[in-house]
């Protein structure tokens, strides 16, 4: 595909088939990045009932742990009906791991099984897995393999342009995945070495378009508007986007992106009151998930996020970060409520949110 003006992007798209991975169809080409620690069954479930998300996916899930059957882990692996298609991130470096696993999550009815090779942490890559599994070839391939024909599943996965800027393999891996049966691959538009660091090379993400012949090749990174996402496809001619920070800042932007698409009208994203209410549904969900201690501390990095959204002033966002019980949790709220957003109103549109990711280097996530 040549590269297309932004503004053809939306018939570009009308004329191509709909999205599948293998033979299970999905319902749109906008998709929900992992993110550790934030796309857990409480948050995809805010996100499916704004619509418009063609599939969800886990925080990654080792592979080993999920044998083991430690209940942290079989949480992270919890789905419900409204959360389909639903897909399990894994990680791990022993293919015979890996395999039991995939089959594992077979045998509990998930949809996808997608394998991480883009995780740039170093607790994962000193172990063989991760971004690091873009450093041996010949073995990953071997173990991607393992994995695909281990189930019935589509297998996809999601990996980085390379390990640095000198061995930029993710075009090679993917037709070399493809080959062996991978349904498709996401690529996060950076190297390893980058880790979140300057902005997503795009070229790079066409070079992995152009590698292969059918599969689809889902574009990831710095989609935070409809803008981004159309230039995404316009210069890589990708056939899907995933969104992970842009989902946090933005639940709405799947429901968005396929309103745009398919009429061209861009709906505004929710007020204050709209997040105001999500916050307490998710909340509501994360205490039915994880009973009210841990619900409270784990929702906090969560809040964090729809407080700035919802431009709160510091002391209020500080007060329902010490809330320790659902009382103070809830008082905080009825403040919160009657204070408002710093600026504008309640109900009028609120500024764009932009995620920064976590400080300092890889090493120290
Ligand atoms: C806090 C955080 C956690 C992440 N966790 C995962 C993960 O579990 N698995 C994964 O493949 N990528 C993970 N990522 C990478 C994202 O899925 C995505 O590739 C990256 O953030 C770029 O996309 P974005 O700009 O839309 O966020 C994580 C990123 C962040 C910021």
């Amino acid at each position: 595909m040549p590269n297309l003006p932004t503004s053809s992007v939306r018939s570009w798209l009308a004329g191509l088939p709909p999205l599948h991975f293998g033979n299970i169809p999905l319902p749109s080409r906008y998709l929900l990045s992992p993110l550790a620690g934030y796309t857990n069954l409480p948050f995809r479930r805010i996100v499916r009932g704004l619509g418009g998300v063609g599939l969800g996916t886990t925080d990654l899930v080792n592979a080993r742990g999920l044998l083991d059957g430690g209940p942290r882990t079989l949480q992270l692996v919890e789905t419900c009906p409204e959360d389909r298609p639903f897909a399990v991130q894994i990680f791990g470096h022993d293919p015979i791991v890996m395999r039991d696993a995939a089959q594992l999550l077979q045998a509990r009815g998930v949809d996808s099984i997608d394998i991480n090779m883009g995780c740039p942490v170093n607790r994962i890559t000193k172990v063989g897995a991760g971004a690091s599994l873009m450093c041996q070839v010949d073995s990953t391939i071997e173990l991607v393999r393992t994995v695909v024909e281990s189930v019935t599943l589509p297998v996809t996965v999601k990996m980085r342009l390379g390990w640095d800027s000198q061995q930029l393999t993710a075009p090679k891996f993917a037709r070399e995945f493809e080959q062996v049966g991978v349904a498709a691959v996401a690529i996060h538009g950076r190297t390893r070495e980058q880790g979140f660091s300057g902005t997503v090379d795009r070229t790079g993400i066409r070079k992995v378009v152009e590698a292969v012949e059918r599969i689809p090749i889902i574009g990831n990174g710095d989609i935070r508007t409809i803008a981004d996402g159309e230039r995404m496809f316009a210069e890589t001619g990708c056939h899907a986007i995933s969104i992970g920070r842009g989902a946090l800042a933005n639940p709405w932007l799947f429901r968005q992106f396929v309103e745009w698409e398919t009429t061209g009208e861009i709906e505004s994203s929710g007020s204050f009151d709209d997040r105001l209410e999500l916050l307490r549904r998710q909340f509501g969900y994360v205490i039915e998930q994880r009973g009210i201690e841990r619900g409270i501390s784990s929702f906090r990095k969560m809040a964090h996020w729809y407080l700035k959204a919802m431009l709160v002033p510091a002391a209020l966002r500080n007060q329902l970060q010490s809330a320790k019980t659902c009382a103070e949790f809830e008082a905080t709220l009825v403040d919160i409520t009657a204070n408002g957003p710093a600026r504008g109103s309640r109900t009028g549109i609120l500024p764009d949110l932009y995620i920064p990711v976590p400080a300092g280097p890889n090493e120290n996530w």
